[in-house]
């Protein structure tokens, strides 16, 4: 039995304020491709989608000049992966999520993106690379996945599908945190 769902991140009203910044859509979209990706793999589907559901709740600012996105800008001054890892690890664990689980997912939310890093190469565990994989499989130019919307009963309803499906998995299936 899972201590915290999909759907008690999802309805939380920080992940509606910060998640909301960047995209609910991408993110939910991240999640789901998180999960297809890790159902194949030894990575646990469960913690691949919580962390690709909050990947990006660190964004706190857009670095834009006219409304528009700065990608220079961002590329020069972004550290949301880093804010973003450390806001999701607060908000799991106050929702009671196991310890182990919410570090492998704030670690994941860490080093999703090198936008931040000093450039070289990066060996990331399994579960990271999911999350890094899911998330570029929906990006789209420019940042427009950030601007994609959905309406929130849509996302709800995305997001308990998709806490079902989890929830049928062999309880095996969601032992491996890294
Ligand atoms: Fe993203």
């Amino acid at each position: 039995m899972r201590k915290v769902t999909l759907e008690m991140l999802y309805t939380h009203p920080i992940v509606q304020k910060y998640v909301g910044r960047s995209g609910i859509a991408h993110a939910i979209s991240v999640a789901e491709r998180a999960f297809e990706i890790a159902r194949h793999t030894s990575v646990n589907p469960d913690l691949a989608a919580k962390a690709g559901l909050l990947h990006d709740i660190g964004h706190y600012k857009w670095y834009s000049t006219n409304g528009e996105w700065d990608f220079d800008k961002y590329k020069q001054y972004d550290i949301h992966a880093i804010k973003g890892s450390a806001r999701a690890h607060k908000l799991l664990v106050r929702c009671g999520e196991d310890l182990e689980n919410a570090k492998a997912i704030a670690l994941a939310i860490l080093l999703h993106t090198d936008s931040y890093l000093p450039k070289g190469e990066l060996e990331l565990s399994p579960l990271q690379q999911v999350v890094t994989e899911a998330d570029e499989a929906d990006e789209e130019p420019n940042g427009a996945h950030h601007y994609r919307t959905i309406n929130y009963q849509t996302g709800l309803d995305r997001i308990r599908a998709l806490d079902e499906r989890i929830d049928k998995l062999p309880l095996k299936d969601l032992e491996q945190t890294s």
